[in-house]
């Protein structure tokens, strides 16, 4: 009987959190060439690379883990969906996709980008305006990171503790967590990989600005300093614009009053000017507030071709998120590690096989064995 009950109170609660969920924006390519009327390839160049829908050579499911998958070498790539505009103001934020580099990567993006709702689809490219630019980019041995870049007053700001990403051929689920007490999660496959506060881990030297003391506090002792403006501009000349914030400009120079200023005594050439709590930061804080979300795109670049994406979805709700990466990657990576394993074998068995059928007639024949190799060779060279 209580167990019943547990069962029935559980149920319940996972019906309600999926209600309760906002999902913005949910892409899986379940209905054939259809995904072609929701995202939109750019034009700008003629020469960007075309995406098709693919599972790949090897997949856990060939219909459901189909994908965005591209297909020329050394080429740009650009497109984009639209869903209807929304803001995260105050509240959660999912990003979460699934990327596979089946081709291994060498040198290439498997980000996705969050662009602002004005974002003109056609023209995508390098410098069209984002919010969010979120996964793995590798080049190399040197880069093999997860990029997690968030716009703030039209200036991007990536984050400062470095993340790897993976980088053999099977799908991964990347998850970007933003939320609204400032706090951030990246997640790979499920894993939590890093966490912190956007405050601390993202180059906000910009942002930082002194916050001035409420004015009934003015008068107690401590609350002033004294500067001696110089000529010029009205700085002060102890001014540290790193810890002060921006010199709000000449103003200061006007008697007798003015924001957190005053002469002292007669002589107008020093004054006090309120002591700032020099290591506050904003507490109104708009990084990682993105006003008007409408679209979410690819913009990248890739030597080697072949990588899919799949799986798209942005939610206010983290364990919606979850339940949708078991749904979609969870139920993938088992199978898809197991065709994996299967066509590598039948390869090395094949490879065997051949070898050993050079060996046989090479014994008998030098040239004609030669004959054969080169003949092989240039029939690859022609798939
Ligand atoms: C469109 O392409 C041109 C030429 O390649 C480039 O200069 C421009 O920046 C591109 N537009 C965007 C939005 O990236």
């Amino acid at each position: 009987m209580a167990w019943a009950r547990v069962c029935l109170w559980a149920v319940c609660a996972c019906a309600l959190r999926v209600a309760l969920a906002t999902v913005y924006f949910q892409e899986e390519f379940l209905d054939g060439e259809r995904w072609r009327n929701r995202w939109v390839p750019s034009t700008n160049d003629s020469r960007l690379g075309h995406f098709r829908l693919s599972s790949g050579k090897f997949y856990g499911h060939k219909e459901k883990d189909k994908g965005l998958q591209t297909t020329q070498n050394g080429r740009f790539y650009a497109i984009s969906a639209r869903f209807p505009p929304f803001s995260n103001k105050g509240r959660t934020l999912v990003l979460q996709y699934t990327v596979k580099h089946e081709q291994k990567m060498d040198c290439g993006g498997g980000y996705v980008k969050v662009f602002p709702a004005g974002l003109d689809q056609r023209t995508l490219g390098t410098k069209s305006p984002y919010y969010i630019m979120f996964g793995p980019d590798i080049c190399g041995y040197d880069l093999m990171k997860v990029h997690v870049i968030l716009q703030f007053k039209n200036e991007y700001h990536e984050n400062k503790k470095s993340i790897k990403c993976k980088v053999d051929g099977f799908t991964h689920l990347y998850t970007l967590i933003l939320r609204p007490d400032l706090s951030y999660e990246v997640k790979i496959d499920g894993q939590t990989i890093e966490l912190g506060s956007i405050e601390y881990d993202w180059q906000l030297t910009s942002l930082r600005k002194a916050e001035r003391r409420p004015r009934e506090s003015w008068d107690s002792p401590g609350d002033w300093e004294k500067h001696f403006l110089d000529a010029g501009t009205g700085k002060p000349g102890d001014w540290n614009s790193e810890l002060d914030g921006d010199w709000p400009g000449p103003m200061l120079q006007k008697p007798p009053y003015q924001d957190g200023l005053k002469p002292e005594g007669i002589d107008q050439d020093i004054w006090l000017h309120e002591k700032m709590r020099s290591t506050s930061y904003l507490t109104q804080y708009d990084l990682s507030e993105f006003e008007n979300i409408g679209a979410i795109g690819l913009e990248l670049w890739q030597v080697r071709s072949g990588t899919i994406f799949d799986n798209f979805l942005l939610t206010d709700d983290e364990e919606y998120a979850e339940s949708f990466g078991k749904a979609t990657w969870g139920q993938t990576k088992g199978p898809e590690k197991e065709m994996d394993d299967i066509l590598t074998k039948e390869e090395v068995t094949r490879a065997r096989e051949e070898e050993e059928e050079e060996l046989l007639a090479g014994g008998f024949n030098e040239p004609q064995r030669f004959f054969q190799r080169f003949h092989r060779f240039h029939q690859h060279k022609e798939l």
